[in-house]
């Protein structure tokens, strides 16, 4: 009898290893973020340059996507929208026919059984950049929480009419959980759920979402709202204070340098936890593949795969739809 342990039994076929795996991505875990223009060109499809594989798409172009992710299994999408014009105070994030607004309508007159997400934030819309309200003229980028709220909330109600299955604020104001749930039940939507990016640090790894989004600041950074990427008590407050205030779902951003975090809130919260695996995490992964220096799919469904182990239940990812073109995750 030997006295030592012999892990490799349970590794030695493929069904032996399959029979012990503990965790799996399906499609049902995955949300699609999808980037959408408002623009008089119905056949408008501009690639963005950091992220191959990924664009900037006109209603109809984003139709057509939708579509075909759909027929492979796609449940859930995430929407940002890339308004005609922006201005000081974010106007088109609550123009009840806003671009975003619209999408909405039209994806779930569709695919009625998609799941619609919506990231509810001004920095789309603003001229300065910034995820909320500053001074007329102000060159520090001083963002005033309190005024933002309201603009937040009418951007959150305006999403639930257009039928939006959940609203999801990303712009880290304080009490901004609270101003939303307040407004949808004031307005007759206390169904829809408020999926918060809780715990969301001020990362080098949005850079190339600000190219897709359009949404650099046009001075300062993000720094006076977003966390410090050194802390990790402070997201146990942040995320405790968005459950206090009614959030349903806890969103941790980035997700590959900060999958110590997703186990923190995994294991210090009940709520469903979601992972957001940013742009620069989609980037990084592509930019290695298409140089041969890694096999890009192996890697993707690796850092998937971290994250469900991390403790992430539901993952916004811009791999979704190649994994499912490549039949790499079920549908
Ligand atoms: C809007 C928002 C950002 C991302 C999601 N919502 C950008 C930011 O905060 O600068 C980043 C997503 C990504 O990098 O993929 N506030």
């Amino acid at each position: 009898m030997s006295d030592f342990f012999r892990g490799r039994r349970l590794r030695r076929n493929a069904p032996m290893r399959e029979l012990v795996r503990e965790h799996d991505i399906s499609a049902r875990h995955l949300v699609m973020p999808y980037f959408v223009v408002e623009t008089d060109d119905a056949g408008f499809r501009k690639p963005i340059t950091s992220m191959p594989g990924i664009f900037q798409l006109s209603l109809a172009e984003l139709e057509k996507d939708v579509a075909e992710a759909v027929a492979l299994g796609m449940r859930s999408v995430i929407l940002f929208g890339i308004p005609a014009a922006k201005d000081y105070k974010g106007s088109e994030a609550y123009n009840h026919d806003g671009i975003v607004q619209k999408a909405i309508r039209r994806l779930k007159e569709r695919f009625p059984d998609l799941l619609v997400i919506t990231d509810v934030c001004l920095c789309e819309y603003t001229s300065h950049g910034h995820c909320g309200l500053l001074r007329q003229g102000d060159t520090t980028g001083e963002v005033h929480n309190d005024p933002t709220l309201t603009l937040l909330a009418k951007a959150a109600v305006s999403h639930a009419e257009a039928g939006a299955d959940i609203v999801a604020p990303s712009d880290m104001m304080d009490g901004r959980v609270l101003a939303i749930r307040e407004a949808l039940d004031a307005n007759g939507f206390s169904h829809i759920p408020v999926m918060s990016y809780a715990v969301k640090y001020a990362s080098a790894f949005y850079g190339p979402f600000r190219e897709a989004a359009e949404s650099t600041p046009q001075h300062g950074d993000r720094k006076t709202y977003q966390m410090d990427p050194a802390n990790s008590r402070e997201a146990m407050r942040e995320a405790a204070a968005d459950v206090a205030e009614g959030a349903d779902f806890l969103i941790v951003k980035p997700a590959g340098p900060y999958m110590d975090i997703i186990r923190m809130v995994r294991d210090s919260f009940d709520l469903p936890v979601a992972a957001y695996q940013v742009s620069g995490e989609y980037s990084m992964i592509k930019a290695a593949a298409i140089n041969d220096w890694i096999d890009g799919d192996k890697v993707a469904m690796e850092s998937l795969t971290g994250l469900r182990r991390a403790g992430a239940d539901i993952i916004i990812s811009y791999l979704t739809v190649e994994m499912l073109r490549k039949k790499l995750v079920s549908a």
